[in-house]
């Protein structure tokens, strides 16, 4: 009988991060009711959704002394409720001889793998599943019969950008490509090849799954892969073998699915960056076929007739295809955020959850006489056997099989036969084994994978032993659930630390991304641990080590840019806990954070809510930034990523927040691009892919340049900067013609356009004098007429081909937009009339309060080597030549110290000329200047300081210019006006800046911004004020 797919939606506590931010809760349940607030409207009537349970686990708990979270109020719903209504039905199903499958949705960190598998003696369905499975097998046994059985096998793994890794055979791991998936004529997919362990208790059970989870966590490190975008499936088989009433051998046999899906983030943010490589859709693949099978079935169940279920699309859907549409009693669990900024994310699981409701799928008992399930094997076996020998696979039958490899039958080519061979040997092995292992006792089988594991389990007891007295390295990693999975041993003498390929063997083998053959060396000298870097980058601590430096109890190493580790001294800690001393247990995040800080960025207190979603950021980002200029610098790809704090004033917008970006910088060329986090993120995971076929030895792992991650087309538009206008004037009636500095995100300027925004007639004719207004509340309810002009721009950068100017005045909706000038000084000769015929009051206070934001967009140079100076250099050289010229710096920490915004200064002990005044108006405008190095380093080198020195200044200048035309106020504004138009009336055709200065009598910041246009601009300056 077709019944409903049951779904479960739990939500869990707040974490640090939103604790400390104090995070708004934007979830409530009532019963079975679920409900969500928008955080932009929390008086809004929030939206409810039903469900078959709601599972609160958020707050009223406490830890009790073994570390379970145990509940203090009715509400609380514990892992123990969890299982009992999620888990205990399972359970039964099984034994009656159902296929189950039990699915965890969510993103990244909203609990998936909490209540999956769950976390110390906080377990999960899965553990406590396999416990009483034994329990209950157990049981059986000790008044079984003779002929009575009970089998168990479990297979783990995991398929990540589309590839099926076995988790308990880490030769396939490594498996270019990953495994096959086949289809089986009646059986559906199946994956290849893949292990299936005989268990004969809980513990076997656990030893398996963490064996898998080791093996994951170790492909991840090496692979830098973002183990979030990976689906993981336990499947456990469950075999019964009882005599009927007849007395003859009846098996019963139930597969249970347990996956825990990758985070469901991702799918939102596809297409949203608007890329040319459409990464999303491949990365997502899995899982958003997930979203399409399951809106297909539930339009099937709602009636809908013609629907196509595309299950064929990914190999997720494919190998879960029964338990979506077919023979499974299946459970999904929704994994929510309780806080406010994942609101989207969690009202799109929720939905997800809604429509997974609808679905239906169709259980039956998988039970048939043994004999019946032997003899059916041997014929299908003899069968393909048959058609094999002959090798005679003749069109008709290729068609008829054709359902079995998913192949088009109109397709009459000999590869396609050759993989049809291929899958009927495949599958003629895979029953072979079956019917092997049916005649096999299940005894033997016990017996051989026991031997098997034997010296997998005691070198696993004999590690856990070790840990307790020998100094080791443990892993951080960004997912809790692969945290603290692999330990590398500190020896007493020397360990040295390399990748695979050096000889002989290190004894600290880790291989990946930027490690080297002999990456460093520890040395262990009656408990006294050093650690030296050799060819590889170590941080210790979150900073670079030059030289042997000292080990201490939880102190944090970093090994190249992604193998992140926490030395553990058991001596020391022993010693620590005597003398009271407490010594925190890092956690990946504070070591990213620690890493973060050294490098130069931010510090947490006194912050806004806002700066610390700016911090967790950074924090998230600057990993992967380093990690894809570590492959950029393999790979040689000649470009170099950096982050970038961008304000919203910078990015042409009025308000929002500051955000992180990445530009992308072609060491060639100079050319720069700015990603948004989104697309550096999917750009990034394809670096990775690349890198990783680099790594496994492709020939092809180049690709051409339209679909290389790390190449970006010339023609893409880049904002050189922005213009602020003050409108004041035109309240006024009164002409505003200025040129005005163009500056980037950074505050640096990036040269000038000449604007011209002219009171007029409705046809566009000037006005006289009289016209000028005293007060400009005398424009409610009149009329404005005016043109807007941008006539040219001078000294843009000088690798700029291309670029126009976008604007949108008062409440435009749509850009305006110039023409394409070209060069660094455009003529761009763009005139506009504005026709206002009734002046409301908001418009008019529009114009004495606003400013027009004028972006400056550009296209670059599509140069190659500038003159043949970088020709036959490498990215590592490029990159190294880069930081000394830019900073005469040789260290990278230091390199990353450079991007700092003023006023998150308050570490560092340079006084800025300027005083903090200049610094603190520029605060919003995105000014980020070069900070120095910490004191410690500066001592280092004089050189190095005064560089920093020079650095600061110049963005002090900067700054300080900036702040002095921000003070320049608009009477000062509408004096310059009236002095023109006096030199206009005179008859003047020109006005140069000596001039204006003059008139200005050098007084304020006036004359400040014309000497700074002055020296800009040059041969420019005097054509740039020319009066029309
Ligand atoms: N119900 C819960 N109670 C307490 N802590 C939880 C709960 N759910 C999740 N957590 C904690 O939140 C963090 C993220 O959960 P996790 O299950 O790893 O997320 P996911 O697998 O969805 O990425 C973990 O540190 C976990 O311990
Ligand atoms: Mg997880």
């Amino acid at each position: 009988m077709a019944e409903n797919v049951r779904v479960a939606v739990r939500v869990r506590p707040f974490n640090d991060r939103e604790k400390q931010r104090k995070a708004s809760l934007i979830i409530d349940m009532r019963g079975n009711s679920t409900y969500i607030k928008n955080p932009e409207d929390m008086a809004a009537e929030p939206r409810s959704f039903a469900f078959d349970y709601s599972y609160w686990s958020h707050d009223e708990f406490k830890e009790s002394a073994n570390g379970y979270l145990e509940p203090t109020g009715g509400r609380y719903a514990d892992q123990r409720k969890v299982f009992n209504d999620l888990g205990q039905g399972v359970l039964d199903n099984a034994w009656k001889g159902y296929n189950c499958s039990l699915f965890a949705y969510g993103q990244t960190g909203s609990g998936k793998s909490y209540s999956m598998v769950g976390y110390g003696s906080n377990k999960g369905i899965v553990p406590i599943f396999c416990e009483e499975l034994f329990k209950g097998v157990e049981a059986k046994k000790a008044t079984a019969g003779e002929n009575e059985e009970y089998q168990v096998t479990l297979s783990m793994l995991e398929i990540y950008n589309e590839q099926v890794r076995d988790l308990l055979n880490p030769k396939s791991i490594a498996q270019k490509g990953g495994l096959k998936v086949r289809q089986h004529p009646s059986k559906g997919f199946y994956v290849e090849s893949l292990v299936s362990c005989p268990v004969s208790s809980y513990n076997d059970i656990e030893n398996k799954i963490s064996e898998g989870t080791r093996n994951r966590t170790v492909a991840a490190t090496n692979m830098n892969a973002t183990s979030s975008r990976a689906h993981t499936i336990v499947a456990i088989t469950f075999v019964q073998k009882t005599p009927n009433e007849t007395g003859q051998s009846m098996t019963r046999t139930s597969v249970v699915n347990l996956v825990d899906l990758a985070g469901s983030e991702r799918a939102e943010s596809t297409g949203a960056t608007g890329d040319r490589l459409k990464e999303g859709s491949a990365i997502n693949q899995s899982l958003s076929t997930l979203g399409n099978v399951i809106s297909a079935l539930a339009d099937l169940s709602m009636g809908k007739k013609k629907t196509v279920v595309p299950y064929r699309d990914s190999v997720l859907t494919k190998l879960l295809q029964n338990a979506l549409g077919g023979n499974s009693k299946t459970i999904m669990i929704a994994a929510l955020s309780p806080a406010d900024i994942n609101f989207d994310e969690t009202l799109s699981t929720l939905r997800f959850a809604d429509r997974a409701k609808a679905i239906k799928t169709t259980a039956t008992v998988n039970e048939s006489p043994t004999d019946k399930l032997i003899r059916e094997l041997r014929e299908e076996n003899a069968r393909l056997m048959e058609l094999l020998k002959t090798g005679g696979i003749t069109l008709e039958q290729l068609s008829a099989n054709a359902g079995a490899g998913g192949q088009n039958p109109n397709q009459d080519s000999s590869e396609e036969i050759e993989e049809m061979k291929k899958a009927m040997e495949e599958e003629l092995r895979k029953n072979q084994e079956e019917i092997e292992n049916m005649k096999k006792t299940w005894q033997e089988r016990l017996a051989e994978q026991e031997n098997e594991n034997k010296s997998n389990v005691d070198a696993e007891l004999k590690k856990q032993e070790e840990k307790k007295v020998i100094p080791h390295f443990w892993n951080l990693h960004e997912d809790p659930a692969l945290t603290a999975m692999i330990v590398h041993f500190t020896r007493e003498g020397t360990s040295k630390i390399g990748n695979k390929n050096a000889s002989p063997a290190p004894e600290i083998t880790i291989s990946g991304l930027s490690i080297q053959k002999q990456h460093g060396v520890v040395t262990n000298k009656g408990g006294v641990v050093k650690i030296k870097a050799i060819d590889g980058k170590i941080l210790v601590n979150g900073a670079k080590i030059t030289k042997e430096t000292d080990l201490h109890h939880n102190d944090r190493v970093l090994f190249g840019p992604n193998h992140l580790y926490v030395f553990h001294h058991p001596q020391d800690e022993a010693k620590n806990v005597k003398e009271g001393k407490v010594t925190e247990t890092p956690t990946y995040d504070t070591a990213q954070e620690e890493i973060a800080k050294k490098a130069g960025f931010m510090d947490k207190a006194g912050k806004s809510e806002e700066d610390l979603i700016l911090q967790e950021d950074v924090i998230q980002m600057l990993p992967m930034v380093n990690e894809a200029d570590a492959m950029s610098a393999e790979l040689d790809k000649k470009v170099k990523f950096e982050l970038a704090l961008v304000s919203p004033q910078a990015r042409g917008l009025k308000g929002g927040k500051t955000e992180v970006m990445v530009k992308m910088r072609n060491l060639e060329n100079g050319n720069e691009w700015l990603w948004d986090r989104n697309k550096f993120i999917n750009r990034k995971f394809l670096m990775q892919e690349m890198y990783q076929n680099y790594v496994e030895g492709a020939d092809d792992w180049d690709v051409p340049k339209e679909k290389d991650p790390f190449w970006e087309d010339a023609d893409v538009e880049v904002l050189i900067g922005t213009v602020h206008v003050h409108l004041m004037s035109l309240s006024h009636k009164l002409d505003i013609e200025e040129t005005l500095t163009v500056t980037n995100y950074q505050g640096k300027e990036n040269g000038h356009i000449e604007i011209e925004i002219m009171p007029c007639t409705p046809k566009g004719e000037g006005l006289g004098e009289d016209d000028f207004l005293d007060d400009p509340k005398e424009l409610v309810g009149k009329e404005l007429n005016f043109k807007f002009k941008i006539n040219f721009g001078r000294g843009l950068p000088s690798n700029m081909r291309q670029s126009c100017c976008k604007f949108k005045f008062y409440l435009d909706n749509q850009y305006t937009s110039t023409a394409y000038g070209d060069g660094m000084n455009p003529e761009y000769k763009f005139e506009k009339l504005f026709k206002f015929p009734k002046c409301s009051q908001e418009f008019v206070d529009y114009l004495m309060e606003s400013v027009a934001v004028i972006e400056v967009w550009g296209k670059q140079k599509d140069t190659s080597p500038k003159g043949g100076a970088t020709l036959g250099t490498d990215t590592k050289q490029l990159m190294a030549r880069e930081k000394s010229n830019l900073f005469g710096l040789s260290n990278y920490e230091e390199e990353q110290a450079k991007l700092k915004k003023i006023g998150d200064n308050k570490q560092t002990p340079v006084k800025k000329k300027g005083g903090n005044k200049a610094a603190d108006s520029n605060k919003d405008n995105g000014v980020i200047i070069p900070v120095p190095p910490p004191p410690a380093e500066k001592k280092q080198n004089d050189q190095q300081v005064n560089a920093y020195k020079k650095q600061a200044d110049d963005a002090d200048r900067r700054a300080k210019a900036a702040e002095q035309r921000a003070a320049s106020s608009e009477s000062q504004v509408s004096d310059i006006r009236s002095l023109l138009s006096q030199k206009k009336k005179g008859g003047a055709e020109t006005i140069t800046i000596a001039e204006l200065e003059a008139m200005l009598g050098g007084g304020g910041g006036r004359s400040a911004t014309s000497t700074a246009q002055k020296e800009h601009m040059g041969d420019q300056a005097s054509k740039a004020c020319t009066i029309q």
